[in-house]
């Protein structure tokens, strides 16, 4: 993996839409892996300023997100599929058809994982692969744990997980679904180029263990390490444990 450092979140911010602005004009049928989070926010609305100086063209580009809660409708407002339509689709020209989400509303759950993994390999793979990572090393929604699916698939969500991701649900974890759907590390690895975003000092710990430790199944982002294309962009509070 390489590993810039940024003085800030918004230099990271402004270094990761123009990595992905570049391969946008490298390739213009870019399938690009989004994900959700605080931490790409800034990112997309760098993007958002790119596009409209006409510097990010995305009419011929594909995206697919990463993950989904279940029995949460798109049109929820804390659903990641408003996140995605307020931070970026609304403002960018990415064609509605080639956007590609995962319903967690599915009759059958697990159909719907396998339908959403077939379309990415119909769509030819992920080119680039944008993650956050959450604090507990999770990636998507793949939580720490004594395995992990490699495909698609449902997950239980870990309370720290729902308790991160409770402002979507008006402040109260409690109203944060207790399950979702998540592409799996497997789908997440084949991408050809992966770009991890990490800014802060609450992200430093995970950032030190996915770089330094093992890789484990206890935290999924440590299989980073595997990827032969794996760039990671920190500012100084998320790589502060990494200077010896
Ligand atoms: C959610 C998403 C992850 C994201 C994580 C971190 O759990 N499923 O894809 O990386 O949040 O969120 P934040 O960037 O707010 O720390």
């Amino acid at each position: 993996m390489t590993i810039e450092v940024f003085d800030t979140a918004d230099d990271v911010a402004r270094a990761v839409a123009a990595r992905v602005a570049d391969a946008l004009a490298a390739r213009p049928s870019l399938v690009l892996g989004l994900p959700t989070g605080r931490t790409p926010i800034a990112t997309y609305a760098e993007l958002r300023r790119l596009h409209g100086a006409g510097r990010a063209d995305f009419s011929r580009a594909s995206t697919f997100n990463l993950d989904e809660f279940a029995g949460v409708a798109a049109s929820h407002p804390g659903s990641f599929r408003t996140f995605m339509n307020t931070h970026l689709f609304e403002s960018v020209n990415v064609a509605p058809d080639r956007i590609h989400f995962l319903n967690g509303t599915a009759p059958d759950l697990d159909a719907e994982c396998a339908r959403f993994e077939a379309e990415i390999g119909d769509a030819g793979g992920l080119d680039l692969q944008i993650l956050g990572i959450g604090g507990n090393g999770h990636i998507g929604f793949n939580e720490p744990g004594e395995e992990l699916v490699a495909a698609t698939h449902r997950v239980t969500l870990a309370d720290s997980t729902r308790r991160d991701n409770a402002a979507l649900f008006g402040g109260n974890p409690a109203q944060v679904p207790r399950e979702a759907l998540s592409m799996g590390m497997g789908t997440i690895l084949k991408a050809a180029t992966i770009l991890l975003i990490a800014t802060g000092e609450r992200k430093a710990h995970c950032i030190e263990r996915t770089v330094r430790g093992p890789v484990t199944t206890r935290l999924p982002a440590s299989f980073l390490q595997l990827h032969p294309r794996a760039e990671f962009y920190l500012d100084r509070a998320a790589a502060s444990r990494l200077r010896t």
